[in-house]
């Protein structure tokens, strides 16, 4: 699928906008319910039972594409500030990653706390556009106020690596037992 028939199909949305313009909550409510993943229930979770009120209470901002013709929202992403807390982490990559010191308990960052597409689409390769989505989001941020990576939870399964490798992230764990390995895209060049 080419990006111009994507945009086609689907208009994205702020999930604050909507909230703001449906007037009551039941009716946003009925519409995150029409997202359905079965292979990440977390992701389906967070939709259609936190996204209202992690967006009203500023914790994170959740953008929405909702299908032009079926008006189902087919895919989502929510990206926030957050802190990479550093416990694991080797001090040569604490240095990397905070650019000064390597002994920091904590470094600030951007994270996309969820990303994914509904199921109904999952013969479709979208993922690079939602991705790519937000990241430029995150960039117009990082460009005004700086920061130096942007971290997600990857599943950890190889083609989902993969998939985040294929777009500029990498690992920063790693461990066959760990459900999730955090992952990164630089602002810094390595
Ligand atoms: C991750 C994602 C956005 C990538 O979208 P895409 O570029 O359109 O590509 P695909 O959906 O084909 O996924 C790429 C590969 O990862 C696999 N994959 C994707 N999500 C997976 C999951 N939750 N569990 C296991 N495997 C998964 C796919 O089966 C596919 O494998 P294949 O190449 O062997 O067919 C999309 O697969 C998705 O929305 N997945 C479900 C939601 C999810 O788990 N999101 C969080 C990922 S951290």
């Amino acid at each position: 699928m080419t990006r111009p028939q994507f945009d086609q199909a689907f208009s994205l949305f702020p999930l604050s906008e909507i909230i703001q313009s449906a007037g009551s909550k039941r009716k946003v409510k009925r519409l995150l319910e029409t997202f359905s993943c079965t292979r990440n229930m977390d992701l389906q979770e967070f939709l259609h039972d936190k996204a209202i009120t992690f967006e009203t209470n500023l914790r994170s901002r959740t953008y929405l594409y909702v299908d032009n013709t079926t008006y189902e929202v087919a895919a989502y992403f929510t990206i926030t500030i957050s802190t990479l807390h550093t416990e694991n982490i080797s001090p040569e990559v604490i240095k990397l990653l905070d650019g000064y010191k390597d002994d920091v308990a904590s470094i600030p960052c951007f994270l996309i706390g969820q990303l994914g597409k509904s199921d109904i689409f999952k013969p479709q390769k979208i993922g690079e556009y939602i991705l790519n989505d937000a990241i430029e989001i995150i960039d117009q941020s990082q460009e005004s106020l700086g920061g130096r990576f942007i971290l997600l939870d990857a599943i950890n399964r190889e083609q989902v690596i993969k998939f985040y490798e294929a777009n500029a992230f990498f690992p920063i764990e790693k461990g066959t037992d760990l459900e999730s390995i955090k992952m990164i895209k630089p602002y810094f060049s390595r």
